[in-house]
């Protein structure tokens, strides 16, 4: 069953003229990410190769193409976490770079910290020679529509918050047995300067951890917050539940309790993993024994061989 990647590119209402590029996107990032784990690499480096990629790719809410925050700026979350010893990285309200998944992988290990926010972030990232970005490189024209809409008059919040999602995530298991999991995102439309949501923050965002498996969380952020998405759902694994029915089981406690919509991929240790959402959508794609599985709408898993994607 091993190696295995599983990636999302967000949950929530994907516009029909957007769904092509969503899908390319995610099947596209866990080819590369699987390559890493198929040539015998660490489940570290293919999540954090597969987020890359999707935030490199102006078609998600990382990276380049994050969604606006009040003030028409970008501000950005990130985290990794390490199931061989727990260590975890994060950065929050971070501007400016082009990669938040890495540098939130150097905080992981570089420093004593878990997270670093905003201008500190970005301090870290000059020490740590990482280059920092034009903010306008990582605003796409989609971007200041949406933000333009939605600051309208006659803007429907329900429509707004749905179409905010599209955080992007990572979970996999390497030959040898360690698990990782990565997630990153620009957060929420038109959130408030300062703003940190789910992705930055250790057990929402993501876990990881090789006794029980790993979870990447995508949704609304406070709502997952308030559930500690990640780490509830690996805790109904550890209480013998699949990684599908723990997802299952986890969403579904989110929305029954604070009215909230995400998805989440999950691993376990012998590499049975789930992608599962309570939204209308979630864009998600997976690589096993060199096949490539994805879907967008539930119940639709679609396979190919992995080499026929090029
Ligand atoms: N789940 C992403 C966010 O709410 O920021």
């Amino acid at each position: 069953m091993l190696p295995v990647l599983v990636v999302h590119g967000g949950a929530g209402q994907i516009p029909k003229e957007r769904a092509e590029l969503s899908g390319a996107g995610v099947r596209a990032a866990v080819r590369g990410g699987y390559t890493i784990l198929r040539g015998g690499g660490s489940a570290m480096d293919a999540v954090v190769e597969a987020v890359t990629l999707l935030e490199n790719n102006p078609a998600f809410n990382a990276g380049c193409g994050s969604v606006l925050n009040s003030k028409g700026e970008v501000e950005m979350d990130a985290i990794v976490m390490d199931g061989r010893t727990l260590a975890s990285g994060a950065v929050s309200a971070v501007r400016n770079i082009a990669n938040p998944i890495q540098l939130a992988r150097l905080v992981m290990e570089k420093t004593s910290h878990l997270c670093l926010t905003a201008e500190g972030a970005n301090q870290f990232a000059r020490t740590m020679c990482v280059p920092e970005v034009p903010a306008e490189s990582l605003i796409t024209d989609y971007a200041r529509m949406r933000w333009r809409k939605n600051l309208a008059p006659d803007a429907n919040p329900v429509e707004c918050q749905m179409g905010k999602m599209g955080t992007v995530g990572a979970v996999a298991v390497d030959v040898a047995g360690n698990i990782a999991c990565a997630t990153s995102t620009g957060g929420l439309l038109n959130k408030m300067e300062g703003r940190v949501g789910d992705t930055a923050c250790i057990g929402c965002g993501g876990y990881a951890d090789n006794k029980v498996g790993a979870v990447s969380p995508t949704g609304h952020g406070e709502a997952i917050m308030k559930v500690v998405l990640a780490r509830l759902i690996l805790f109904y694994m550890e209480q013998g539940h699949s990684a599908e029915e723990a997802s299952d089981l986890g969403l579904a406690y989110m929305k029954e309790r604070v009215a909230g919509l995400g998805g989440v991929v999950t691993v376990d240790p012998q590499g049975n993993w789930a992608a599962c959402f309570s939204s209308q959508q979630m864009s998600w794609a997976a690589a096993q024994k060199d096949t490539l599985y994805y879907g967008l709408f539930k119940g639709e898993r679609f396979t190919q061989s992995i080499d026929d994607l090029h």
